[in-house]
């Protein structure tokens, strides 16, 4: 049986890393073969591209990152999110396309109909089941990132930057939201875990 495809979305320092570990622990515990994965990267060529965009100061054009994020995500999905769930994994993604819409659309500028038109080519049909948007203000996300030594190209940008991206995402969540579930991820961990606990177990 196809694995499930999700996705975990939200701005920097909104504590994707923990809640991804805490998601793939709960579906582990429930006898679900799980691969974690990320982007940019997920590939020997996705991660080099992942190394050139974020730590690289090489001025990019907003289009020229989009596509290379697009590049990245078309090796992404054929080497490794479509046959992994083809195996009845379930993927579990740190960022997809929403961060794309949100960081090089609202965030830099890039037309979301042209994100839009790489999105129906390089996903040909698949989106994920389930995306888990990790709201926080961007003071709180900031606050968090900064304390992290070496911040990326993204983490050093401005608040209105993270306006912007934080925006677009609940947009995104707002035009998708059967595929979108907003998580108000200021709150503990035991009450978040709770209300994750709830949205998967509806998938389980
Ligand atoms: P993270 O792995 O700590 O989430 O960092 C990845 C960074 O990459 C994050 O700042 C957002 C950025 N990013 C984009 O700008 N566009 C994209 O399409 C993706 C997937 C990530």
């Amino acid at each position: 049986m196809r694995g499930r495809f999700i996705t975990l979305e939200g701005i920097d320092g909104a504590g994707k890393s923990t809640h991804l570990r805490w998601i793939a622990r709960f579906l582990m515990d429930h006898g679900r073969k799980v691969m974690v994965t990320r982007e940019p990267g997920g590939t020997a060529v996705g991660e080099k591209l992942r190394g050139l965009v974020l730590r690289g100061n090489h001025g990019l054009n907003p289009e020229t990152e989009t596509l290379l994020m697009f590049a990245a995500r078309r090796e992404h999905l054929d080497k490794v999110i479509i046959p992994a769930l083809a195996r009845g994994h379930w993927v579990l993604c740190d960022r997809f396309t929403d961060a794309t819409y949100a960081y090089q659309g609202a965030g830099s500028g890039t037309d979301w109909k042209k994100i839009g038109l790489l999105e129906r080519w390089v996903h040909d049909g698949l989106q994920p089941d389930l995306t888990i948007l990790l709201d926080v203000s961007p003071a709180v996300g900031r606050q968090r990132a900064r304390r992290r030594q070496q911040p990326d190209r993204f983490e050093r940008e401005k608040g209105a930057y993270y306006r912007r991206v934080r925006n677009a995402y609940l947009r995104r969540a707002r035009a998708n939201s059967r595929r979108v579930r907003v998580i108000d991820a200021g709150r503990s961990l035991p009450e978040i875990h709770k209300e994750l606990e709830e949205i998967l177990l509806t998938y389980c």
